[in-house]
């Protein structure tokens, strides 16, 4: 017999209803009087909450904000000019005086921050990364002309060596070791131009042991004391950084992995482990990189810390999405904003997302 089920719609009818309800349930054995109980289909349909736009608005858990954006942009010498980056269609490198409009855009949008990573000229890459702690290098001059224009956006800059060394990597090298404590004395000294530049907060992203701890006592040192810090305290030694590396020329460099420095893929307590030692050096915020085939990494931390959790949707991820997209295989803006809604489902407060300016447009426009 079908479960074909009236509603109880008087309240006269009850007897009548039970009647009907009994032949009903007669398959299921289930009396009139326990089937409430059950909290079971046909009395219960998931459906319902989900007939009309209005229910299902007002149902909704979770939503996506402009708030929760950052918006990764790359930096390149000159003027007036921009070039694009073959593995991430739609997204640019800008010289300072165009990001600059780009960071506009990005504020009247209501996007919160903006996070910088320059590719700067072969000839200024050596064994030691020396430029990243130029105080006159092209992030810390990015920094001082985005402050000055757009003085309501958080900039953040990434501290790493990896834009700055002929091998691409992100530490200095002893034969093929990636040296630890020697490194952090040179991190210690790029966030120190950073800061001076006026930059909001400082991103380590190299993953040397130590570093917040560091990095935390230089700046408070100098009286940067306000100056925030994002730990990317579990980044994984990911496949999905391909198009990054890109974008700022260090992949066609790099010699070898970064699996001595970045986590094991495999792993999901030693990213428990990672976070709690930078909570206690002194991190403001945590980040979890990559971000989609993470999201269980991203609940994980945000459960037991309960810290600002961030995070990056990263260049392979958005290459997935809008490459598949101009093949004609899923369609971008939808993909986009499922892929960002599904961070805030998992835990994460906010996203670095190359696809931010795109989300926040159609956040403000919908
Ligand atoms: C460098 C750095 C990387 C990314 C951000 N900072 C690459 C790497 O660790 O090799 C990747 C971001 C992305 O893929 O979007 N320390």
């Amino acid at each position: 017999m079908p479960l074909t089920h009236k509603k109880n719609s008087d309240a006269q009818n009850i007897p009548q209803n039970i009647q009907q309800n009994d032949k009903a349930f007669s398959g299921l054995k289930q009396s009139p009087a326990n089937r409430f109980k059950n909290g079971a289909f046909p009395d219960v349909r998931m459906r319902r909450n989900r007939q009309t736009t209005w229910s299902r608005n007002l149902v909704r858990e979770n939503a996506l904000m402009t708030d929760d954006l950052i918006w990764p942009l790359f930096v390149i010498e000159g003027h007036d000019n921009e070039e694009s980056i073959k593995t991430m269609p739609d997204v640019k490198r800008y010289t300072i005086d165009r990001i600059v409009k780009q960071v506009k855009a990005a504020q009247t949008l209501h996007i919160p921050a903006i996070a910088l990573f320059p590719a700067i000229d072969q000839s200024k890459k050596n064994a030691m990364g020396t430029e990243a702690f130029n105080p006159d290098n092209l992030v810390c001059r990015a920094i001082k002309e985005i402050k000055n224009a757009c003085p309501d956006i958080g900039i953040i800059a990434d501290v790493a060596l990896d834009p700055y060394t002929n091998h691409g990597h992100d530490g200095l090298m002893d034969g093929n070791t990636i040296l630890n404590d020697e490194t952090l004395d040179v991190l210690c000294q790029q966030a120190m131009v950073q800061a001076q530049a006026g930059v909001d907060i400082i991103a380590p992203s190299d993953m040397m042991d130590g570093r917040i701890g560091a990095i935390r006592e230089v700046l408070d040192s100098q009286n940067f004391q306000d100056i925030q810090i994002i730990s990317y305290a579990a980044k994984y030694a990911s496949s999905f950084y391909g198009p990054f590396r890109d974008a700022v020329c260090s992949g066609s460099l790099l010699t070898g992995d970064k699996k001595t420095y970045q986590m094991d893929p495999a792993n999901s307590n030693e990213a428990l482990r990672e976070v709690s030692l930078d909570i206690q050096e002194g991190a403001d915020m945590i980040m979890i990189k990559p971000g989609l085939p993470y999201l269980d990494i991203i609940h994980r931390v945000k459960a037991e810390f309960k810290m600002p959790t961030l995070a990056y949707n990263v260049s392979g991820e958005y290459a997935m999405i809008k490459i598949a997209a101009e093949h004609g295989a899923l369609n971008y803006d939808q993909a986009m904003m499922e892929m960002l809604l599904c961070f805030k489902r998992a835990g994460a407060d906010g996203i670095l997302s190359y696809a931010a300016l795109d989300a926040a447009r159609k956040i403000c426009d919908s």
